[in-house]
């Protein structure tokens, strides 16, 4: 961390919680924030992003959503648009997780045009990226990543980065209690700065990159240590409180 980006620290909650678990959870959190620097975001299901919403305005967490729809109005049954979450106090919206990408087949054409979407109407997209263990193993690492962002970048063009988060979530650390080492996720996370640099050295050097997989109180000081890692995308421990607030308390520049 450091270089004048403010960590941020992103709580996933995917498909889990209930408003009376999500009021617990919040009020815990809010009790206890005003010690943590960063930035707080908890990603809701898209139920419960209003609620979130009001209940979190003026307090220094926001509320975002999961996913998006790419289409901005019209018969698309079951989807939610840019436009709606705005409209609801939503600040922030996940674009690509891997979850999305391997369990909803959206790919990279896609997440591009949801990372449009998002951002023509003032959402801060958090572009999810990064590696399965098969692609890991036989190095193509780099290469996936590549893909993953040039798809963005030739939809969305560079400058709005300066407005977005990138998140590297390899896909093998998800859930899996398995996390990259520290220098894994530098490795990864200087590689995608470096390529977004290509396009604009000032863009690339304030844009978020956050860190994905498995990470947990007793890990996340040594990751966010590193120079290109500014916070987290946290799954199963953005649901405890303690465990949360510890990830957060880290998360310094
Ligand atoms: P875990 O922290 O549960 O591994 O999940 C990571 C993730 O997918 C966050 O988006």
């Amino acid at each position: 961390m450091g270089n004048g980006r403010r960590p941020l620290v992103a709580g996933n909650w995917k498909m889990h919680g209930s408003r009376a678990e999500n009021t617990a959870l919040l009020e815990a959190l809010l009790a206890r924030l005003n010690r943590v620097s960063a930035e707080v975001l908890v990603c809701a299901p898209f139920v419960y992003v209003s609620e979130i919403a009001t209940r979190l305005a003026g307090t220094q967490m926001a509320v975002g959503a999961q996913s998006l729809c790419a289409e901005p109005v019209g018969a698309f049954t079951g989807e939610v648009s840019a436009a709606m979450l705005q409209d609801i106090g939503c600040k922030y919206v996940l674009v690509g997780h891997s979850e999305r990408r391997s369990l909803f087949h959206e790919d990279n054409g896609l997440v591009a045009r949801k990372f449009v979407a998002a951002q023509s109407k003032g959402l801060v997209p958090v572009l999810c990226v990064g590696e399965s263990l098969a692609e890991r193993q036989s190095e193509q690492t780099f290469a996936v990543i590549r893909e993953q962002l040039d798809a963005v970048l030739a939809a969305a063009g560079i400058a709005p980065f300066a407005q977005a988060v990138v998140a590297y979530e390899p896909v093998w650390a998800i859930g899996t209690g398995l996390t990259a080492t520290p220098e894994q996720a530098q490795e990864v996370h200087a590689f995608i700065r470096g390529h977004l640099a290509k396009q604009d050295a000032t863009v690339a050097a304030g844009v978020r990159i956050l860190y994905g997989g498995s990470v947990k109180g007793s890990n996340a000081g040594e990751l966010f240590a590193m120079a290109d890692v500014d916070g987290g995308l946290v799954g199963g421990a953005s649901l405890k409180a303690d465990e949360f607030l510890q990830i957060c308390a880290v998360a310094h520049s």
